[in-house]
């Protein structure tokens, strides 16, 4: 069925047996290889992952029969080696130097003049720009195209050998393209991990209940130096190729940027985001648009690198120190900074959830004084253990609330103090519960009694992707709420400018302002206004899926929890959570209100009611099935109406249960949920399609 999605599906292995082992062997090898390079390197598969295990597992039984068969290039000897004792040291035959920073335009400009000096030149010079990717350098060395060593930089001299853990990154070629390759070619680059893999693995040891790594660069220094490198096979690292140290009998290319052309020919992974530019205008355009690009990256990334762009102006420039003439590193502002937890305070949302709230000695993080950063919930202040009088590491990336990455256990104080969740909330005194099956605590106030509540719920109502109600900014909201001016966010729309005028900070004009876009936010979307209601559990895409399905909010207002649950994106706690709030006359009369104020948006009918048959039924996946991948058993169940969720409760209807399933499974037996094989599943999909 998937085999659609790709142009070139492999050729059918039913002579296998027939052919000849050597032929056959040769053959997979190259499919392989072509699959691997086709998937890591240009990010384009070129065959479903079940096929690719196929011919594989074909791979590793000729293997098995045939031993003389197994080259060092096999795709097979990446599954990693027995443990080694320790690394051997590695002397890099041309040492690995580290570059000098950067940070702003003036240090940019002083690189280019500096650049113009040692060429003994006023002209424009030419660069290649490309990304500082936050890893670790790594030098492979290719003899005769055949990869026989990778080494960490270590100390710039003497790196450690760590060939095994590398020969299982996918995207580093066992043997180079092409029938022409260099005696000998040392090729640099940096091993790292992507965020996507990071965050999986970060999941993947929660549930083991291991070390959280703190970020993706310590998890792909972690992962390759393990002398087991059945562990480092297991990570999914990436490699991108930027350098070049020793090479022997082949032709060193004219310039960098053809240097990079020369390693995607031989079949080395380089990053597409580089460029060739002009003089230090150049440099700040190039800075600039990846800074803007930044958070879409896949990979984290602490700079940009520019380098002169002709190896021979390179070579006349030569090194001071340990860091060359012709390179620089731009920095972005560090993200992470080590400061003190002063306390641990707590802060209400607008659902009265209460989130522990680190205090920290002011620090800079990314050019920003940070003083707080979340902690989330109780229990990730129990999982990463912080104490009030820790050092942590305090990280802020983009528009994301700054967060405690870790602590320093090594510079905790003798009198650390323990966070304790106080009975009450601070603001208006109600306690504060935590229902047994829930991570996070709430104020039991709701919003009639509590003002933080308030005060959360209306800066969420008026937020960018809301109402978009621009300059109501927390201050403002702060003050209408203690003054007693405002209570709704129906009241908002009943503001005067004497009002607001009146409020410290606020001059006529921008009094005006704000009613100026409290007027032009009336015309809206009805996902606009869904969303800005603030229902719990209703985040910006149900709020789109339930406009998309109800049409009318009316439609909406009177949906049962089984019409809701017909909405994609919508499972039984949110159905419940909606259906509590619209049934609230309180809620009912915000929203008749708010309409009443001339808030309006386009309506349409509902959507066709379409039956599924297993609508209302949750399902929950663990282990690994023999056949289907775990996304394709996900895909069967959505499209027949269930929802796969990720954890097992009482309201769980299927475990679909794999080789090695572990506490899900067990949790599902001790609650007596119907359990499914693979087969099971598969039965029951099909029974219902008869139906
Ligand atoms: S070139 C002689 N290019 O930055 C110059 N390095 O401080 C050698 N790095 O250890 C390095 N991205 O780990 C170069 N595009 C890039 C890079 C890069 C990241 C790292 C590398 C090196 C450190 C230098």
């Amino acid at each position: 069925m998937q085999s659609d999605l790709f142009s070139d599906s492999p050729k059918t292995n039913a002579d296998s047996a027939n052919a000849n082992p050597a032929v056959r062997a040769a053959w997979l090898r190259a499919e392989l290889t072509r699959h691997n390079h086709a998937y890591y390197v240009l990010d384009n598969p070129s065959i479903p992952d079940a096929e690719y295990d196929k011919l594989f597992s074909e791979l590793v039984a000729l293997e098995k029969r045939h031993p003389e068969l197994c080259t060092p290039d096999s795709p097979t000897q990446r599954v990693g080696a027995a443990p080694l004792p320790q690394f051997e040291p590695v002397h890099h035959s041309v040492p690995m130097l580290s570059l000098g920073n950067a940070f702003d335009e003036g240090d940019i400009a002083a690189f280019d003049r500096r650049v113009r000096e040692g060429l003994y030149t006023d002209s424009e010079i030419e660069y290649a720009t490309e990304l500082k990717f936050d890893g670790l350098a790594i030098n492979l060395r290719y003899e005769d195209g055949v990869l026989v060593q990778a080494a960490t930089r270590g100390d710039g001299a003497t790196g450690e050998n760590v060939t095994p853990n590398i020969r299982t990154i996918k995207a580093i070629p066992l043997r180079l393209h092409g029938d022409n390759p260099p005696k000998v070619i040392d090729i640099r680059g940096e091993v790292m991990m992507f965020k996507s893999d990071f965050a999986k693995l970060n999941a993947r040891q929660r549930e083991a209940g291991q070390k959280e790594f703190a970020n993706p660069r310590n998890a792909a220094a972690g992962s390759l130096r393990q002398l087991d490198s059945r562990i480092t096979a297991q990570r999914c690292l990436r490699f991108f190729a930027y350098g070049i140290g020793l090479l022997e009998g082949g032709d060193m290319p004219p310039s960098h940027a053809a240097l990079m052309e020369w390693y995607i020919a031989l079949g080395v992974p380089v990053c597409p985001e580089r460029a060739v530019v002009k003089g230090a205008q150049g440099l700040l355009d190039f800075f600039n648009g990846v800074a803007l690009r930044r958070p879409d990256l896949p990979y984290e990334i602490d700079g940009v690198v520019y380098k002169v762009n002709q190896l021979s102006e390179q070579q006349r420039l030569g090194f001071v120190s340990r860091a060359p003439r012709f390179a620089v590193a731009h920095k972005f502002p560090a993200q992470e900074a080590t400061t003190i937890v002063q306390d641990i305070g707590i802060q209400i949302g607008r659902t009265g959830a209460v989130t522990p709230v680190a205090r920290l000695a002011p620090v800079v993080v990314g050019g920003v004084t940070v003083t707080n950063a979340t902690l989330h919930n109780e229990d990730e202040v129990k999982r990463k253990d912080v104490r009030i009088g820790d050092t942590a590491i305090v990280r802020r990336a983009g528009d994301v609330i700054p967060e405690i990455v870790a602590i320093v256990p090594e510079r905790r104080p003798a009198d650390a103090r323990y966070f304790v969740m106080p009975a009450n909330c601070p603001v208006c005194g109600s306690p504060i519960v935590k229902p047994e099956d829930e991570a996070v605590a709430r104020c039991s106030g709701g919003w009639v009694k509590c003002p933080a509540q308030r005060k959360a719920g209306l800066l969420h109502f008026v937020s960018r992707r809301a109402m978009d109600i621009e300059g109501l900014g927390e201050q403002l909201v702060e003050q209408l709420v203690d003054k007693h001016v405002i209570n709704t966010a129906a009241d908002l729309y009943r503001l005067g400018l004497t009002a607001l005028a009146e409020l410290d900070r606020m001059a006529e004009k921008s009094a005006q302002n704000v009613l100026n876009a409290l007027e032009q936010s009336k015309s809206t979307t009805l996902a606009r206004f869904i969303y800005a209601l603030g229902i719990r559990h209703v985040g910006e895409a149900t709020a789109k899926e339930l406009a998309g399905h109800f049409g009318k909010l009316d439609v909406l207002i009177d949906a049962s929890e089984e019409q809701l649950l017909e909405v994609a994106d919508v499972g039984p706690v949110v159905a419940r959570s909606i259906r509590q709030f619209f049934s609230d006359s309180i809620n009912r009369e915000l929203v008749e209100q708010l309409r009443a104020a001339g808030i309006r948006w386009a309506e349409h009918e509902p959507a066709a009611k379409e039956e599924k048959p297993l609508q209302g039924k949750t399902f929950v996946l663990t282990g690994t099935l023999p056949n289907l991948m775990r996304d394709e058993a996900s895909a069967l169940v959505e499209a027949a109406g269930g929802k796969v969720a990720g954890s097992v409760s009482k309201k769980t209807s299927y475990v679909v249960a794999g080789e090695e399933a572990g506490s899900k499974l067990a949790k599902a037996q001790e609650l007596g949920i119907t359990i499914l094989d693979e087969d099971a599943l598969l039965k029951l999909l099909k029974s219902h399609e008869k139906n």
